[in-house]
């Protein structure tokens, strides 16, 4: 039945029963009184339709009263469903940019089922929005891992035709040349191996072993790792550790090593200056340690600073240079900081170096006394 059908009933009823009710109980009053009249032998002529104009008022008065309380309770209730049904209409059509206007008091049941509408109209437009920049994002990945892949497959194409053709005519140029395929190779497999654990990472697929780790032990182990490899790069390299003794983390140390690696493994990879440095120190900031990574490097341009630690993202600069890389290495870095619930963010100045910054919350006993 619809609405209005209902509401017209309800008035009925309201108006009709309390008017039936009156009549049979006045009625029967006026029995009574004309008879009392008929006994007292007087006769009042006036008293009927007196009770005429009572009966007719009080229609009048139930009449309005019914009428307007009908039209009161429909408007209150058509009027938002109405709105409600044009946006769900825009919204089958697929125009998430409808907008439902709210203007009912707070409180209101259909008020509070339009703001509640709206809330889901704004999530499904975020989601459809992001749907779109993801598979844009995807669109871009998959055009970077074609360059990314087909850089080193070209150069094994070269190396290896150059072998078969006789180009390496002496024993040191074949090794050479062989030498060159296995680096290239070995590039391609690190990208591969980059682009399986992201998106197990992004899928959340990579199971973490968070252990207690003592801060001053697992970084001196880690600079000491660093620092034999930096050697070789000819690379210097400084800890700093202002972190007592005590303090105490809960990470997983196989993924924090690789957040470490990936900083440094930047740092090295954009060092374009001879005598290249890396201070590494760790801070105690109070809930937090903070460790900040510093190099004095090729440094990154403004424009790029904002994005750097977007998936795939890589400067100008780094994308046409001869450096190896897809832009994973500080997407996967941001991820791993944010599943153990810190931050991580980066300052940089162009030809004189980047400082990368993260922080992890220190881990506290919890003492029952
Ligand atoms: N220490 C640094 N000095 C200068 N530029 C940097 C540094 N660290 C990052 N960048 C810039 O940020 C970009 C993104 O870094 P990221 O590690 O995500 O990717 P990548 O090093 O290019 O590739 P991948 O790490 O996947 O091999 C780099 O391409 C580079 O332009
Ligand atoms: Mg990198």
């Amino acid at each position: 039945m619809k609405l209005k059908s209902k509401l017209l009933i309800s008035f009925g009823i309201i108006l009709f029963v309390p008017i039936f009710m009156a009549a049979v109980i006045s009625g029967f009053f006026f029995r009574v009184q004309v008879e009392e009249v008929a006994e007292n032998i007087v006769f009042r002529p006036d008293v009927k339709s007196l009770f005429f104009e009572i009966v007719f008022s009080i229609f009048l008065i139930l009449l309005l009263t019914a009428l307007l309380l009908t039209m009161w309770i429909y408007q209150s209730i058509i009027t938002p469903i109405r709105k409600l049904q044009k946006a769900a209409d825009n919204i089958k059509e697929g125009n998430l940019d409808f907008q439902l206007e709210i203007d009912g008091s707070e409180g209101d049941e259909l008020n509070e089922l339009c703001v509640s509408f709206e809330d889901m109209r704004r999530r499904l437009k975020e989601n459809a929005e992001e749907k779109i920049h993801n598979e844009s994002e995807n669109k871009t990945l998959i055009s970077n891992i074609a360059h990314d892949l087909k850089t080193p497959i070209t150069a094994i194409k070269g190396y290896a035709e150059g072998i078969m053709d006789g180009v390496a005519n002496t024993p040191e140029k074949v090794d050479k040349y062989v030498r060159t395929i296995y680096s290239k190779a070995n590039e391609m497999d690190t990208l591969i191996n980059e682009l399986t654990l992201y998106s197990k990472i992004d899928t959340n697929r990579i199971p973490y072993n968070f252990a207690k780790i003592n801060v001053g032990e697992y970084f001196s182990d880690c600079v000491e790792e660093i620092g034999m490899d930096l050697e070789h790069k000819g690379i210097g390299l400084a800890y700093y550790n202002y972190v007592e003794d005590s303090v105490v983390i809960i990470a997983d140390p196989e993924q924090l090593r690789r957040v470490v690696n990936n900083i440094v493994g930047n740092s090295a990879k954009y060092m374009n200056k001879p005598n290249g440095f890396i201070n590494i120190r760790i801070k105690d900031v109070g809930d937090f340690i903070q460790v900040e990574i510093e190099d004095n490097g090729k440094g990154i341009p403004a424009k790029d600073l904002p994005y750097i630690f977007d998936r795939f993202y890589r400067g100008d600069a780094s994308r046409n240079s001869a450096t190896g890389g897809s832009g994973i290495g500080l997407s996967i870095v941001k991820k791993i900081i944010e599943d153990h619930g810190g931050k991580i963010w980066a300052t940089s100045k162009e030809d004189t170096g980047t400082i990368m910054y993260f922080v992890i919350r220190k881990y506290q006993e919890v003492i029952n006394e």
